[in-house]
């Protein structure tokens, strides 16, 4: 059954993958390709499948703040370009080993492993050059949010501790500290950079946007580590119990399924009361919310 919040979010979120699926395909179309399959592999990390949640976010925390969609477009895309890179590496065999995502082989399983390693630092350079083309008046900061969300302080270094926990046994603090990289940063980074496409960096408003992704983002990851465990493949469009199988620890194996499911209930709740500076203007922010632990994939 479809919640009241998921058909709320049905038109915006249509909208926003629209935008952002036209900001992508457009950037394949202005240079021809150099190399035809490096080409093929990006497009098919990038363009075929996908919810475009991080788009989403952009568009939403910039709206919220008063930014016009044709300022968000560059952000929403780099955000989504960042997101595709990071999926291709992390199924590659030296680190997940997927065969299976967004419902189509893999990008190593579709081309072969180095294209897979080229198109993710393709698309990673692709992503700084879509932002840095747009005269933004905070430029600067917008680059530096990307750059820091990505790597050594970011989703890199989550993915490290990720990689670093395997058939270990982290406790609730380092758990959090690991999803808080691997995939909170990202979802930071994109309340982030639609806020400042808006607002200037002290605007409390954006801080309170800053509270609401965190809570967000880890709240998804847990609902990512459920559905691995209660999904199925064909709905997930990955494959279900792959972390089990490789004995990654996860809000499940930690918490057992009811627990894990609460303390996500717990985050949205957490991140909706965070919107309260914003009022009315945060509402679609908040069916978001409930929508990151609703989804079925
Ligand atoms: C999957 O992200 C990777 C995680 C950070 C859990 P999504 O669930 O947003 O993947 P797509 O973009 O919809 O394929
Ligand atoms: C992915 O986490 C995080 C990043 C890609 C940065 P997972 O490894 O849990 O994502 P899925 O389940 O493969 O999509
Ligand atoms: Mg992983
Ligand atoms: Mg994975
Ligand atoms: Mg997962």
């Amino acid at each position: 059954m479809v919640s009241a919040h998921a058909s709320r979010l049905a038109t915006l979120r249509h909208a926003s993958s629209t935008r952002v699926d036209a900001t992508l395909a457009a950037l394949f179309d202005a240079r021809p390709a150099v190399d035809e399959r490096l080409e093929a592999a990006m497009r098919h990390g990038l363009l075929v499948g996908g919810k475009r949640l991080r788009p989403l976010l952009v568009y939403l925390a910039g709206q919220a703040l008063g930014a016009s969609d044709d300022d968000l477009d560059a952000p929403a895309a780099a955000i989504e370009l960042i997101h595709a890179y990071s999926l291709i590496h992390d199924d590659l065999p030296a680190m997940d080993d997927d065969d299976l995502r967004r419902g189509q082989p893999t990008v190593h399983k579709a081309f072969d492993e180095a294209t897979a390693i080229l198109a993710g630092d393709a698309l990673q350079a692709l992503a700084f050059e879509v932002l840095a083309s747009h005269p933004y008046p905070r430029l600067g900061q917008l680059v530096t949010t990307l750059a820091v969300a990505s790597g050594r302080d970011g989703m890199v270094a989550g993915q490290a501790l990720d990689l670093a926990a395997v058939g270990g046994h982290p406790d609730a603090e380092a758990m959090a500290h690991m999803h808080a990289h691997k995939t909170g940063a990202l979802i930071v980074a994109a309340v982030r950079l639609g806020g400042l496409v808006a607002v200037e960096e002290d605007d409390p408003r954006l801080a309170a946007l800053i509270r609401y992704a965190r809570a967000i983002g880890l709240a998804f990851q847990i609902h990512d580590d459920i559905l691995d465990v209660t999904g199925d493949t064909a709905t997930l469009g990955k494959i279900s119990g792959a972390d089990a199988a490789r004995a990654k620890p996860t809000y499940p194996s930690l918490l057992g399924l009811a627990e894990a499911q609460c303390k996500a209930n717990t985050l949205i709740d957490e991140a909706i009361a965070a919107l309260a500076p914003l009022g009315e203007q945060a509402a679609p922010l908040a069916d978001l919310a409930h929508y990151m632990i609703e989804r079925d994939h």
